[in-house]
């Protein structure tokens, strides 16, 4: 492991690159920021739609027992009273008397218990801590509900509260019976989402890994109680291995078991896939085992029934969910962080990059924001001509970039760190055997390819159909 210091030093060069390439920059900047929001650029937005891709494939494409939706962000305010997260969705919060700095006292207990070798946070109650920024005492610990209230139509009064969701899942299990019965679904099935969720995180923090507004991708696994441990144990090895199929290193990645008491009030069991962050590990993908309490809560609720009929035997029953919860942007910074690799001294011979450090994002040619990049060794014609028209061929079937400024060396470079995996140089040969050369991002290989033959080529390589 990197020690702490060039960890946190490749998390603030992350960052950086982030901001100036186009990926990610800070929500409202201009105004000096809000509240930890962030703001995807042209790239982050472009690899941001990949991940997303990449799961609706694996999720619902690549699957016939799977089918999606796309329910409404505002909901009946019963969904949430149902659901419990009126009651129960809340953070236990602490002040400083002094500086009166808000923070998580689960948080402070936990960094408490670290800095006290042997000593479990358990063992730890509040009155053993002090402010971890001045030391002053703290306040009782007040719940907190993280849902964000807002007014729906004209008039503000208590009948027109609606909330902002805390998580895409109620929007499933709401549609539980339209979805099964318009598409004749059977048992084990599952509904699969993307959207927008909201939570009003007293401690947002460390970029884009928790916010207050951010992408969730939810799937909804519907299967007949008592097959409920076998389909966990699947999905749980799921996220493994997408996550694992998409590049991100083994060794960075390890599941973590939930302890009994500290299952939220919906879970028989809950396993997180964790990733080595340069803060430590941390929650990327939940998979949850939500027994039949949300159908049963929202069937009680609303009268309507959400039982699920057996046409084979008559039965009817709830049944139970396996929900793989997966955050877009959790997943976004997961691939960026892994992908990123700093290569002291360069690795290209030009004599303007030589000793530099360089970076290079290794990402996975299905998830990389460019897929090629067209590069004519000249501005002028012929060659531009030539590399337009490539350019316009390829870009009917991947993302390209046009990039003629510059000598080549620092053309590559600036692809390297955006992560492009092909850079295709026109150069004045190309006029004569109408090849051109194709540059792997990771090895740095090069190879003359036929203009005509280029596009399958490179989508050979992407490993699209
Ligand atoms: N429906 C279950 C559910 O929402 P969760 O563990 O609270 O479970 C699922 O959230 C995933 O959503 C997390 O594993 C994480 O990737 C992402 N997530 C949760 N809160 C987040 C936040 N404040 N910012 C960014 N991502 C978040």
């Amino acid at each position: 492991m990197l020690p702490l210091t060039s960890m946190t030093d490749k998390m603030d060069k992350l960052i950086g690159l982030a901001k100036r390439r186009g990926f990610i920059f800070p929500g409202s900047e201009i105004y000096g920021g809000v509240g930890s929001t962030y703001d995807y650029g042209p790239l982050g937005v472009l690899l941001k739609n990949n991940v997303r891709r990449a799961w609706l494939r694996s999720m619902i494409e690549e699957r016939d027992d799977i089918v999606g939706l796309d329910s409404a962000i505002i909901m009946h305010p019963k969904t949430w009273e149902a659901s419990g997260h009126l009651q129960g969705f809340t953070d236990p919060l602490v002040d400083c008397k002094s500086c009166k700095k808000r923070f998580r006292a689960d948080h402070l207990l936990e960094a408490h218990a670290k800095g006290m070798p042997g000593l479990h946070e358990k063992a730890l109650t509040l009155k053993d801590v002090r402010c971890p920024e001045c030391k002053g005492e703290l306040t009782d610990v007040r719940n907190f509900n993280l849902m964000f209230k807002t007014f729906m139509g004209p008039v503000q009064d208590e009948a027109a509260v609606v909330y902002l969701r805390p998580e895409t899942a109620q929007g499933i299990f709401v549609n539980f019976a339209n979805v099964q019965q318009t598409m004749r679904k059977r048992l084990p099935f599952g509904i699969a989402q993307t959207g927008k969720s909201f939570r009003n995180e007293i401690t947002p923090g460390n970029f884009i890994f928790r916010t207050r507004e951010f992408e969730q991708m939810e799937m909804e696994f519907f299967v007949k109680p008592g097959t409920d441990e076998e389909h966990f144990e699947t999905w749980k090895q799921f996220m493994m291995d997408w996550f694992t199929g998409l590049g991100v290193k083994k060794d960075h990645l390890r599941f973590y078991e939930h302890p009994k008491e500290k299952l939220s009030h919906y879970s028989k069991r809950t396993v997180d896939l964790e990733y080595d962050f340069p803060w430590g590990w941390g929650e990327l993908w939940g998979c949850a085992n939500r027994t039949d309490f949300d159908l049963k809560q929202h069937s009680q609720a609303s009268g309507q029934s959400l039982e699920y009929r057996d046409d084979l035997t008559n039965e009817r029953f709830f049944p139970y969910v396996i929900e793989p919860a997966l955050g877009l942007d959790r997943a976004v910074l997961t691939f960026l962080l892994d992908a990123y690799d700093l290569v002291e001294g360069g690795r290209t011979t030009t004599t303007e990059s030589a000793k530099e450090e360089e970076a290079v994002l290794r990402l996975h040619p299905s998830l990389a924001p460019i897929k090629a990049a067209i590069l004519p060794l000249s501005k002028k014609e012929p060659l531009a001509e030539k590399a337009h028209a490539i350019r316009k061929e390829l870009s009917k079937c991947m993302v390209v970039q046009y990039d003629e400024t510059g000598s080549i060396g620092r053309r590559y470079r600036r692809q390297d760190e955006i992560g492009t995996p092909f850079c295709v140089t026109v150069d004045f040969e190309t006029m004569e055997d109408h090849r051109v050369t194709v540059r792997d991002r990771d090895t740095m290989s090069q190879e003359r390819v036929a203009v005509a033959e280029l596009k399958d080529y490179i989508l050979e390589k992407l490993g699209r159909c």
